[in-house]
């Protein structure tokens, strides 16, 4: 049912200063910018492979986005799954009695969105798009969102929600408290709650670099706050608006 990991969405202080890092340090490309005054933000999708990158800057103190600015400061704030149709999701989900914000769809960036509530999700903010027109994804990314990391006061219980509400599949992995779904070419991985600091909710981000070596130069110049290993480097939050980001060599 749903096709693929349409958008990660990062809320921002300003526009121009996500640009800044996601845009002229690890170059995703800008697809599209719009204000969309009926969600409270000025919005921008950035390409990473098959998915992509929304920003989102409040329009306002008193908007949904801005009280979360407020409450929360820059970071990760929901996630979108492309569906086929999203008005016929919706129906699904809400014969099964699924909390919903958005009863019927509404025209967003990403084309005719929904969202559902997160107490529907484990804590997880979840948006459903049907896209309304192609967007040009070229050139092509530098980076691919490889997958998005959650974090579950119970891991299994978890697993289970995003499985029976959206039919995504368990990828094979060794014994442990981690799980992870697939879900297009991009996954799910579900990981224990105190291994992330007690958060639950969306609390990461990887991606994986084609040419790792000129991203890792081009964290370098920018003078970006990270960890690096041989095959991977993590971006601390300062650098990157809040977002906990991994990018690693290979697949
Ligand atoms: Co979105």
């Amino acid at each position: 049912m749903m096709r693929r990991i349409h958008h990660v969405g990062v809320v921002v202080n300003r526009l121009a200063d996500g640009y800044r890092f996601y845009r002229d340090v690890l170059g995703l490309p800008l697809l599209r910018e719009a204000e969309l005054p009926d969600q409270g933000v000025r919005a921008a999708l950035l390409g990473a492979g098959e998915s992509e990158l929304e920003l989102l800057e409040p329009l306002g103190s008193s908007t949904p986005v801005g009280r979360f600015l407020e409450r929360r400061g820059e970071g990760l704030h929901h996630l979108c799954f492309e569906t086929a149709d999203v008005t016929a999701s919706l129906a699904s989900l809400k014969a099964r009695q699924v909390e919903l914000i958005d009863a019927v769809p509404r025209r967003g960036l990403a084309g005719d969105i929904a969202f559902l509530h997160p107490r529907a999700c484990s804590g997880v903010l979840v948006e459903l798009a049907t896209p309304v027109d192609d967007i040009r994804h070229s050139p092509p990314a530098p980076l691919r969102l490889k997958r998005l990391v959650i974090g579950a006061r119970d891991v299994k219980q978890t697993t289970s929600v995003f499985q029976s509400l959206f039919g995504f599949t368990e990828v094979a992995m060794n014994d442990g408290p981690r799980t992870m779904l697939a879900v297009g070419r991009g996954a799910l991985l579900v990981v224990p709650a105190e291994e992330v600091g007690g958060t639950e909710g969306l609390v990461a981000v990887s991606l994986v670099a084609g040419d790792f070596a000129s991203l890792t130069a081009a964290l370098k110049r920018a003078g970006a706050p990270r960890l690096e290993g041989t095959g991977e480097v993590t971006v601390e939050p300062a650098a990157t608006h809040g977002v906990h980001l991994h990018v690693s060599r290979y697949e």
